[in-house]
């Protein structure tokens, strides 16, 4: 199994990536402090929460009875089969599938037949982070607008008949590798509601693929044109074809998407510890194991033969959904790191203010902010905003505080005695500088997305199973955490649009450390239900009162915790506080990403990615949506809306 460890993004089992990150940790009896004076510091938080020391219970189940949330909705029961569940009084629908047509010209999906070409105009695989932009642009429109999809990566066991978990590497063909790479990148797809349903508009002129194949993109920022971005089909080192492992996103103000490049190690093959770059690829989990066959077919996958290929991806890319001419651009200023997405607030001075982690276990929590302010008049004037500005790593203390460490080239330890020579050496190796700074080791970030409403900072730790009980600390206090927690950022200055997101010094509280309550160090708001507890929280969203709505990545633990991956909702503030409560569950061994709102809460978009995964076409553990004897398992959207037709939550 361990192989199939390897393919799973999200994996809890023991696997052998033990994370790249060598930096030492405290001693137990700095920890034990910290952990007591941590304590101390919560008594009195009115966050209806209790937290206790080790061997203590984090806090207790209360009965459904009890709920203390403003939201009502009769809950889905946890448990595990081959299709999907909604809380009752809601309708899911699926709503676009793998392989289905974008391009009126596209081929109707057909297993048997797949091909680059065709899959290049069909929707990609694995849709993870979605997000809603309403037609025409800047309107509000909440029921006609453009998805805007990643294709996170690719399960070639589940896809092509005669391949397996066990086969795949050495019996998967050149074509095969093709069309897995054409079914990577992103799809734009319009959206419309027509009589009370939602259905995509094949062939609408705003519909396009960019599929890691075949898009070029440009690079901007501190490493465009860097010496070690050049490759031999890309002398000035500022043209790259396509975008990989697009895992979660987010949007600006002007109108435009970010989309994070995630787990890019896995994707390259060829003698990785040989190169010159051995040590920075190392660093970034890049080693002779490639997770695909592709480097077999296409020189670029082979660092041997192009060992600056990896340093081109691992950004993120910025595109206008709106110009299905439009050329996506890698915005490198932002860093290169694991991004699992990249989210926007406009701070209170103007500037735009850009969250993301590094999702690898022990790896950091980051922050951009331009240096320009946004023109809310002038789209135009926006276009190179995220190029300038300030790069900082958070650094979490015991003492419920956080700051913000810049990573500047010829600040502090960022100079030429430690390798690096500009900005663009910075960036390029990110990690690197963010360990010199002594930025804190986290259990895996996952998304990291400010609340609209309240101005605090959500950051998603989805699990961490290699850290050990020496190397726990008040932020990530447990030892072998497989289930997650989520942690809260307030910045200074005051609630919603008032937050300071550009300060240097912001607090941070626990919002819940996840788990079955029964098994003790776990902490919810008091009223959690039997079925509402939650495990590896991924992606999150907020609804129109603020509240969090969490997606799951449970990976192969989802046998383990007894129930497959969903949606769970819960209130930020007052009595229900933390109050996890189960909306939706997704098919056996999918895990649910990218829940994405209509700006009238009214429509809920969410992506089951990978339905079936680690099992076999022959006899798959669903063949969920299709359920027809030969189709395969697809991933696919689903549009969730409530039966009377008001406000999900509500
Ligand atoms: Fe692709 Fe971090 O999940
Ligand atoms: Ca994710
Ligand atoms: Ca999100
Ligand atoms: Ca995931």
């Amino acid at each position: 199994m361990r192989i199939i460890d390897r393919y799973l993004p999200n994996v809890v089992a023991d696997g052998d990536d033990m994370g790249s990150n060598p930096t030492e940790s405290r001693s137990i009896g700095e920890i034990i402090d910290a952990r007591l004076s941590r304590r101390d510091l919560l008594k009195g938080v009115a966050a209806g929460a209790i937290i206790g020391g080790a061997g203590v219970a984090w806090s207790s189940p209360g009965a459904a009875a009890d709920n203390p949330s403003t939201l009502t909705f009769e809950e889905v029961e946890h448990g595990i089969d081959e299709t999907h569940h909604v809380a009752k009084g809601y309708s899911a629908n699926v709503l676009i599938r793998w392989g289905d047509k974008l391009a009126a010209d596209a081929p109707e999906f057909d297993l048997a037949n797949q091909s680059a070409a065709a899959q290049e105009k069909q929707f990609g695989y694995n849709c993870d982070f979605i997000a809603y932009m309403p037609l025409p642009a800047g309107s509000g429109n909440s029921e006609n607008g453009l998805l805007c999809v990643n294709h996170e990566y690719t399960n070639a066991e589940i896809m092509f008949p005669g391949l397996t978990e066990e086969n795949k590497l050495d019996a998967i063909s050149k074509d095969q590798v093709e069309v897995e790479i054409a079914a990577h990148g992103l799809s734009v797809v319009e959206v419309r509601k027509d009589g009370g349903a939602w259905k995509t508009v094949v062939g609408s002129a705003l519909n396009r693929r960019l599929p890691l194949s075949a898009t070029k993109m440009t690079v901007s920022g501190p490493a465009a044109g860097h010496e070690r971005l050049k490759t031999g089909a890309d002398p000035t080192g500022t043209v790259v074809i396509g975008t990989a492992n697009n895992c979660a996103g987010g949007t600006t103000p002007w109108g435009t998407v970010l989309t994070g490049e995630e787990n890019i190690n896995g994707y390259f093959g060829g003698d990785a510890e040989a190169q010159t770059q051995a040590a920075s690829y190392k660093r970034y989990g890049i080693t002779k194991d490639s997770w695909y066959s592709w480097w077999k077919y296409q020189d670029r996958f082979n660092v041997e033969k192009e060992p600056n290929e990896p340093n081109r991806f691992g950004w993120v890319v910025e595109y206008d959904p709106y110009d299905p001419n439009s050329t996506p651009v890698k915005r490198t200023a932002l860093g290169r790191f694991k991004h699992e997405g990249a989210t926007t607030v406009v701070n209170k001075d103007g500037r735009l203010v850009v969250y993301s982690g590094d999702d690898e276990r022990f790896e950091y929590v980051y922050r951009f902010v331009t240096k320009g302010t946004v023109d809310p008049d002038d789209r135009a004037a926006n276009a190179n905003l995220l190029d300038e500005g300030t790069l900082s790593v958070a650094k979490f203390g015991d003492d419920g505080k956080l700051q913000w460490l810049p990573l500047v080239f010829g600040e502090g330890p960022l100079t030429a005695a430690n390798g690096f020579n500009s900005q663009g050496d910075v960036v390029v190796e990110a990690r690197r500088a963010a360990d010199l700074l002594g930025a804190t080791p986290m259990d895996r970030p996952e998304d990291v997305e400010p609340n609209p409403v309240t101005g605090r900072v959500y950051v998603v730790l989805t699990n961490n199973n290699k850290r050990k009980l020496d190397k726990i600390d008040a932020v990530n206090p447990r030892a072998d955490n497989t289930t997650g927690h989520i942690i809260e950022l307030v910045p200074p200055g005051g609630e919603g649009k008032d937050a300071d997101h550009a300060a240097a010094e912001f607090a941070w509280e626990f919002f819940l450390i996840a788990g079955d309550p029964t098994w003790g160090s776990t902490q919810y708001g008091k009223g959690v239900s039997a079925n509402g507890w939650l495990a590896c929280p991924d992606n999150v969203a907020f609804d129109l009162k603020g509240r969090l709505w969490i997606s799951t990545d449970q990976g192969s633990s989802q046998k383990k915790f007894k129930t497959g991956d969903g949606v769970y909702a819960a209130d930020v503030t007052g009595d229900g506080r933390a109050v996890t409560r189960h909306f939706f569950r997704v098919p056996a061994d999918a895990e649910l990403c990218g829940p994405a709102f209509t700006p009238d809460g009214k429509t809920l978009f969410v992506s089951v990615q990978h339905p079936g995964e680690g099992t076999s076409l022959e006899a798959p553990s669903t063949r969920w949506p299709d359920f027809a004897e030969g189709m395969p398992p697809r991933p696919s959207i689903v549009v969730i809306t409530k039966d009377d037709g008001g406000e999900i939550g509500a």
